[in-house]
């Protein structure tokens, strides 16, 4: 498994208001579509490209587009929704799936509610989308979905993440180069309640309000 903490001014700029408990939720959705265009730009480093000829007002060239298949992007439900159109404006040709997800706020278990991706991901390379990487139940039994389905390599982007998930996600894929989390910031620590300390509170909740 390979992490990546994105060093980033700018980065840092946004998340320090979109931490701020007085930061409404429009503006919330703003920051949070602004920091996944650049962690997105981080993330697709690796993305599978082939060349491609382009004719320019002057010359023949030689430049690349993305190979086939298709990078799949999949937000996990609910919070992941925010993230999803920071990433598709930077990778416009990728497909989209969803995976939901629920986490047990006793035993912090995660099970699958819902999915809507192609049954046989064979070759794909997919970018998974979730806020907060907290106990890391949620982000293992996603990525270990998309691998069993044939997926070559999994990014995980997550705006924050607990050095408690991110141990969690270690041990399930160790030595697996085809494992990746990128993420804005890695804070202290969970609480008793599986929140990410200092985190941003409920990322769901501020998004798109409690329900
Ligand atoms: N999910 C959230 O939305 N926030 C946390 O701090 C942890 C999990």
């Amino acid at each position: 498994m390979r992490l990546q903490v994105v060093d980033h001014p700018l980065l840092a700029h946004k998340l320090t208001v979109l931490r701020d408990v007085t930061t409404d939720s429009p503006t919330f959705r703003r920051l949070a579509d602004e920091l996944v265009t650049l962690l997105a730009y981080e993330a697709t480093r690796q993305v599978r490209v082939e060349e491609a000829p382009v004719t320019t007002p002057v010359a023949p060239a030689v430049g690349v587009k993305l190979s086939a298949p298709k990078p799949l992007v999949v937000p996990i439900l609910r919070a992941g929704l925010g993230m999803l159109d920071g990433m598709v404006r930077l990778m416009p040709t990728a497909e989209v799936g969803f995976l939901g997800m629920i986490r047990d706020e006793e035993t912090l278990q995660a099970t699958t509610y819902a999915t809507r991706l192609p049954d046989d991901l064979s070759g794909r390379q997919c970018f998974l989308l979730d806020p907060m990487l907290a106990t890391g139940g949620t982000l293992v039994a996603s990525i270990t979905y998309l691998l069993e389905r044939g997926a070559v390599d999994v990014t995980a982007i997550c705006l924050l993440a607990a050095p408690e998930g991110i141990e969690v996600v270690r041990a399930a894929f160790e030595e697996r180069v085809d494992v990746t989390i990128v993420t804005a910031a890695l804070d202290e620590r969970l609480d008793e309640h599986g929140y990410i300390v200092p985190g941003l509170g409920d990322a769901g909740d501020r998004l798109y309000g409690v329900v």
